[in-house]
């Protein structure tokens, strides 16, 4: 095996020790008022041997969030309860960028202020898209935290042309809580079906202003988004997450090579940090051709991240091609919090349990060995 995946590597003031990201992974442990907890912080320190972390996807404001018990940025307790997350890994020599996150029509009336219709750029509904709830909000009386329900997502309104600028400023002061926060960085999650994916793709955009039609009019979220947030942060510490190809939580377009082809040539004239392909969203995996990860490439100047079903031979093949910079690990992170050091040595791997993934207590969270554990 190579060494590529343990070469450090520049991204902008940061040097990171290796070439491994733990990807954003949503794990429901927010606490009342979606205030990061004393455990995420424990859960993160644990894991800050990644070349970088990027955090769960955290909302950006109330209507963003699309699941019970996810953590949020727009209040001064969430932002101090990150506070703590970051302390905690930036003590144990990490880095940690913050997922900004927005689920768009991907929630629940129960979870929406007021208990109003979730937004979107059109009112379309992902027909059998699930998000996952509290049952208490619905009326049930028993369960406990993180006990949640998984029902389809409620139909959305779309927005008014004059709120998407509020989206934007929303995003931007997002980004300014992050910095205070203590993150060093931010990554705007346009991937997976949320609200800058459902901007971007054909088929969940059919707006007729200045944000929809045109491809170029599709891309116009994107661009005000990243535009604003890179203002409050500065470019270099800003990533963009796209899934091109990813189906499963229903956004498709109808041309994506061309679509996120110019996405990336967007975001390379902002300069942004770096750009994060999704590749997988649990099971659904399509082939990306090669030719289009090359194209990607040529395109795109800055650092590329690739997350998506990735072990230690498929990663060091990718980094040896030339197609990116970091690979992303989800799944063998949450199971191991020394990833870094089983993929160097070439030990085995904890396997992870999908029941406990979300919601729930310090169980299949905080207790995965290390490999010092099994050792003795
Ligand atoms: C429990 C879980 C939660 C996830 N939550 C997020 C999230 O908040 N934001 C995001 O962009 N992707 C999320 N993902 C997708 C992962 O970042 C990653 O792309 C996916 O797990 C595929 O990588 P893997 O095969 O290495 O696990 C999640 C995946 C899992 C397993």
């Amino acid at each position: 095996m190579s060494d590529h995946l343990f070469a450090p590597l520049r991204l902008g003031e940061l040097t990171l020790p290796n070439r491994i990201v733990m990807p954003p992974m949503t794990r429901a442990r927010a606490a009342d008022g979606e205030v990061p907890t004393d455990m995420m912080a424990q859960y993160y320190q644990q894991r800050a041997s990644a070349g970088l972390i990027i955090s769960e996807g955290t909302q950006i404001n109330r209507q963003g969030q699309g699941y019970a018990w996810t953590p949020g940025i727009y209040t001064a307790e969430q932002i101090e309860g990150w506070r703590k997350v970051t302390a905690a890994v930036h003590r144990a020599g990490g880095r940690i960028f913050a997922q900004l996150w927005h689920v768009g029509r991907l929630s629940h009336f129960s979870l929406q202020p007021s208990g109003q219709a979730p937004v979107a750029p059109s009112a379309l509904v992902a027909d059998g898209v699930q998000v996952f709830i509290d049952p208490q909000s619905l009326g049930a009386t028993h369960g406990t935290h993180g006990d949640g329900q998984k029902v389809q997502h409620s139909p959305p309104r779309a927005l008014a042309t004059a709120e998407v600028g509020i989206l934007v400023r929303d995003f931007a002061a997002a980004a300014e809580s992050a910095l205070t926060a203590g993150f060093d960085g931010v990554e705007l999650h346009g991937a997976n079906g949320y609200l800058i994916n459902q901007f971007l793709d054909s088929g969940s955009n059919h707006r007729t202003d200045i944000y929809g039609g045109s491809l170029r009019n599709r891309l116009r979220f994107l661009e005000e988004v990243a535009h604003a947030v890179a203002t409050v942060v500065g470019p270099e510490r800003v990533g963009v997450r796209l899934s091109p190809l990813i189906t499963a939580q229903g956004t498709t377009d109808a041309t994506p090579e061309s679509t996120y082809l110019a996405a990336a040539r967007l975001l390379d004239k902002l300069g942004i940090g770096y750009l994060h392909i999704a590749e997988a969203d649990w099971d659904d995996a399509p082939l990306m051709p090669a030719t289009f990860k090359e194209a990607l490439r040529q395109i795109y100047s800055g650092v590329m991240i690739y997350s998506g079903h990735y072990d230690r031979s498929r990663a060091d093949e990718a980094l040896a091609l030339g197609w990116t910079d970091l690979v992303g690990f989800g799944r063998p992170f949450i199971a191991n919090p020394d990833l870094p050091r089983r993929l160097q040595l070439g030990a085995s791997l904890n396997t992870g349990n999908p029941a406990l993934y979300f919601g729930g207590s310090a169980q299949g969270y905080i207790d995965y060995p290390y490999l010092d554990d099994v050792l003795g």
